[in-house]
């Protein structure tokens, strides 16, 4: 038996119209059907391994851990994951150091494992997207390992070495990240060479510039497309290139690790190479580029003329302060660079990278003189504030992990610390449920969460939270629900307009099905003049109410978001 799916192709098997095929999944349940490509009307959800779920009790998560929990992601409403790296690796940046680019880390599960989800996240019609890792391997790699045998060896050159100096310094000025004390070059005593490493010394840069370099690395994406992923999330793509001589940083931007500095001309065709291997496999495999430039306007040239990144990552949003002058500023130049080139908007407001945005207003917020009790009382409600206009602007949004749940940074103890990069805060692990561990082992035995759970997990663990319809959790389903509903809040134009000091505005879409935005960044209720209360708008979403209310607000009180239908 077979039926006929909206993509004109036959089901298998009796199988349901298409709800596993790729065409179909455009569909988004309950919601009407979009032309967009599937990519910008999702929205991401980004999981930490580690910190997601651990199925087998050793306290790090794990794929069966994310595997066991794909129904929770489709309940919240999410469209597809970006899975951080499970790949074999040393740990020395917990997965970024890549030692074996096809096969899963033991301490992950196999690629049994991977298989397994992939395929059961692909059967409850969500899209799994994975990180690549191009810039750098291991020091453990087999590659680096045979390379640093000897000058002489067959993968010399598929690293980035220099003569040492006789005066002993580094071969230029560029500052590694993670220890922003220390240069982005290590010496290699066996064979008394400088190498580059943009990141930890335990993260060898490879030298793009080598044919066989490339070869292997696109090799690694057919390895992934092959097994059926959605594409890739590519760590700090802009560094694949480099300048041959590699000049000096100019002494303006001394101290700023290079990793934000680099921007060569030549990585644009290197990601084309990439973007045709993706091209040419079907159903639009996505390339996501972690472009970590400080300007939008430098991050949109990856985009190329669409022959490039499908979407970037733009951290002038991440990084702007929870104002509404600042994110007006951000939502403008965002749309004013992107839209003339047709390139897609990203927005993130947390990632494994940053002290999670929760943490980071209410730290911004104390340091503007607000007191405890004041952010105690405001903290949920500027998270929940932010969600909606995450969830409302023109562009594919990623969630991070956690955040649905409210959650804040770990306490991390200098003892406990173990990143590099001084990170674990937002990686703590996520509480499940009501038991002691939330989830995750609780000591007896010896063995604890990899790092210790966020504070707050007595009261916000998934389980009650979704029993709970006030929850900040139900209010991203609310959210996700409306977002998925409505063709307004996936694709519709965005229009800023004019709001009073701390209110921002924004239009969705057009005419009949158009929306209003309204966010209040301010403690104080706002009275909203006429042209924001519109008689006949409908109240659709409140951050702080569960149901919608019938009538047109004509304040909005402290911290709220609001969307009206008009
Ligand atoms: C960016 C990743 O997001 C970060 O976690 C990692 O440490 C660096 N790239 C190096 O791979």
């Amino acid at each position: 038996m077979s039926s006929l799916g909206l993509c004109g192709l036959t089901g298998q098997n009796g199988a349901a119209p298409h709800l596993r095929c790729r065409y179909c999944r455009a569909m988004p349940a309950g919601g009407p059907v979009s032309s967009a490509p599937w990519w910008r009307d999702a929205v991401f959800y980004q999981i930490y391994p580690r910190s997601f779920a651990d199925a087998n009790g050793d306290g790090v998560g794990d794929l069966d851990g994310i595997r066991a929990h794909l129904a929770d992601l489709v309940w919240l409403g999410v469209d597809a994951l970006w899975l951080s790296p499970f790949y074999r690796s040393p740990m020395a940046d917990f997965g970024y150091d890549v030692s074996d680019h096809c096969d899963v880390d033991p301490i992950f599960g196999d690629l049994a494992a991977f298989d397994a989800l992939l395929a059961e996240a692909h059967a409850l019609g969500l899209r799994v997207i994975i990180d690549w890792v191009p810039n750098h391997t291991s020091d453990q790699h087999p590659w680096f390992l045979d390379a640093s045998s000897s000058r002489t060896s067959q993968h010399r050159d598929w690293y980035v070495w220099r003569e040492p100096d006789e005066d002993g310094t580094p071969p230029n000025n560029w500052v590694a990240a993670f220890d922003l004390t220390a240069p982005a070059w290590s010496v290699h005593p066996a064979t008394d060479q400088w190498y580059l490493h943009l990141f930890d010394p335990a993260q060898p840069d490879l030298n793009w510039d080598e044919p066989a370099v490339v070869a292997a690395m696109h090799d690694v994406l057919r390895f992934w497309l092959d097994r059926g992923v959605d594409g890739f999330r590519a760590d700090v793509l802009h560094t694949i290139g480099k300048f041959p001589d590699l000049p000096d940083d100019p002494p303006a931007v001394a101290g700023i690790p290079h990793c934000a500095l680099n921007d060569v001309p030549v990585t644009h065709e290197r990601i084309r190479a990439i973007r045709s291997v993706l091209d040419g496999y079907p159903d639009e495999r996505v390339l996501v580029g972690e472009i970590y430039l400080m300007t939008t306007d430098a991050i949109a040239t990856y985009y190329g003329t669409g022959d490039e990144v499908h979407m970037a990552f733009n951290f002038p949003a991440l990084y702007a302060p929870w104002t509404a002058d600042r994110w007006r500023a951000v939502i403008a130049e965002t749309m004013a660079t992107l839209e003339p080139r047709g390139a897609w908007p990203t927005w993130v407001l947390s990632n494994h990278d940053n002290p999670r945005h929760r943490t980071r207003y209410d730290l911004a917020a104390r340091r503007r003189g607000e007191d405890a009790a004041t952010t105690t009382r405001r903290s949920e409600a500027r998270a929940r504030a932010a969600a909606t206009l995450l969830l409302t602007l023109r562009g594919t949004p990623f969630l991070y992990q956690g955040e649905e749940l409210g959650l804040l940074d770990a306490e991390i103890s200098p003892e406990q610390a173990l990143d590099p990069g001084g990170r674990d805060g937002c990686r703590g692990p996520l509480p499940w449920d009501g038991s002691v561990g939330h989830g995750w082992p609780t000591g007896v035995g010896g063995t604890e969460p990899w790092l210790p759970l966020p504070p707050e997990a007595e009261f916000r663990d998934r389980a009650a939270q979704r029993e709970d319809p006030g929850s900040i959790l139900n209010m991203y389903r609310r959210l996700l629900q409306l977002r998925r509903s409505l063709p307004a809040l996936r694709t519709g134009d965005l229009e800023l307009l004019d709001a009073p000091d701390g209110v921002l505005a924004l239009r969705r879409g057009a005419g009949a099905d158009s929306c209003l935005i309204l966010i209040n960044t301010t403690g104080e209720d706002v009275e909203l003049p006429a042209a924001l209360s519109p008689i006949d708008g409908r109240v659709l979403f409140a951050s702080d109410q569960v149901g919608p209310t019938a009538i047109a607000p004509v304040s909005l009180g402290a911290d709220q978001a609001l969307i009206l239908g008009l």
